[in-house]
């Protein structure tokens, strides 16, 4: 397939450039770095610094004889866009190029701003690309678990049917976000499923939970081949976080009571599950939502996890509840359905102990590169 991923420098976009490249499909990356900039103006540099893009691509071309073509540029300018979705005649976009910090879209009005308007300007100029360039395109678009928020009633994949007054009508799933970057994919997904309804696209929405793991076998060919791992408060997730954590010898931060319970992933699934949803397109004019995880836990059970392998290890990993940041819910009903992608073929990984110890040993490579200062939470939106 001739795939061109969006957000292709990102955590996740590395990596599924790899993947696919290696089973041999015909891969562009293209990315504006704002997540470069933004971690440098926050103070948020991942673990181990990272190559330029077009040198990462070379260094994967050394290693595997495959070619990821890189092109710099930016979805908000959509006559760049546009003529590299013309250049390269995707079959499949992946679209990962959002902002996609929700710690970082709470900071101020600026930041606000710049998450609005590049998240909803990427999304509307894909849908415009596609429209005028790539009319059969499947469209593989990243949301997010956070989307639905935490309702008191069991969340479905995607979409509910509703009674009314004796009549039903099946809607998308009624969705109340905690956070604006948030916020920016429900308004996402709204679009994508006015141009689904009336233009005929084909669009498959990933709703993702938290990803954690730092490797994949085409990332661990070479060291200049890591993904961006960021364990600091603005772009690292929660798993991410207390792993590093647990190597720097802080206190595992809990968020206030620590009952917030999430949807979770490898980043080895979020590969297999990019893979099945881009192998299975849903067909034109149909907008399919798949929920993307694989298992779910408190963060109260993260902690405990975390803590019972880095004690096995040696670490003496303590626990220490923080004041909570953000404005949600910290003890409440969660049961979101995910039967698609295992529909579709997905082998779960879960977090076991092998993989936290494998991941804890991993980060202990790097322990003297671990900045403490980044580690508490300096946003806050819960005042
Ligand atoms: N990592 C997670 O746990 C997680 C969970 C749920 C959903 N998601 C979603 O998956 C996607 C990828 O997440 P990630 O963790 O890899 O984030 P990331 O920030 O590492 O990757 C996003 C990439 O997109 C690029 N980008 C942003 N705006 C752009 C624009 N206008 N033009 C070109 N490039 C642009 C950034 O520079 C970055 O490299 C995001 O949409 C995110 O919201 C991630």
């Amino acid at each position: 397939m001739r795939i061109l991923i969006l957000g292709g420098d990102g955590y996740l976009g590395w990596p599924t450039a790899m993947h696919f490249a290696t089973r041999g499909h015909e891969v562009t990356v293209y990315d504006n770095y704002l997540r470069r900039r933004i971690a440098l103006e926050t103070d948020s540099e991942p673990l181990v610094s990272l190559l330029p893009l077009p040198e990462r691509a070379s260094r994967f071309e050394a290693e595997t004889g495959k070619r990821i073509r890189v092109v710099l540029g930016d979805c908000c300018n959509l006559e760049q866009l546009l003529q590299t979705v013309r250049e390269t005649a995707p079959e499949v976009i992946v679209h990962y190029a959002e902002q996609p910090s929700a710690p970082y879209s709470m900071a101020d009005r600026g930041a606000a701003r710049l998450t609005f308007e590049n998240n909803l300007g990427a999304t509307f100029n894909v849908i415009w690309a596609v429209l005028e360039a790539a009319p059969d395109c499947h469209i593989v678009k990243l949301g997010t678990m956070g989307e639905y928020g935490t309702p008191n009633i069991d969340i479905e994949e995607g979409w509910i049917d509703v009674q009314h007054k004796g009549r039903t009508q099946k809607f998308l799933y009624p969705r109340q976000a905690g956070s604006l970057y948030h916020t920016t994919k429900v308004l996402d997904t709204d679009l994508l499923w006015f141009y689904v309804r009336l233009y005929g696209l084909q669009v498959t929405d990933l709703m993702q939970g938290p990803v954690y793991g730092l490797s994949t076998p085409e990332m661990d060919l070479h060291p200049e081949l890591a993904t961006a791992f960021n364990y600091d408060d603005i772009f690292g997730t929660v798993v991410n976080r207390f792993i590093t954590q647990a190597v720097a010898g802080v206190p595992l931060t809990v968020y206030g009571k620590g009952g917030q319970t999430r949807g979770y992933l490898n980043i080895k699934d979020t590969l297999q599950c990019i893979e099945l949803a881009a192998n299975s397109p849903p067909g034109a004019g149909q907008l399919r939502v798949l929920n993307q995880f694989t298992e779910r836990f408190s963060v109260n059970q993260l902690a405990e996890r975390v803590k019972g392998v880095g004690d096995k290890m040696g670490l003496s990993v303590e626990i220490r509840p923080v004041d909570n940041p953000r404005k949600e819910a910290e003890d409440h009903y969660y049961n979101p359905a995910h039967s698609g992608l295992l529909d579709l073929g997905l082998q779960p990984l879960f977090l076991t102990d092998d993989v936290m110890s494998a991941m804890l040993e991993r980060v202990l490579q790097h322990r003297e590169a671990i900045d403490q200062r980044k580690i508490l939470p300096r946003v806050r939106w819960n005042s």
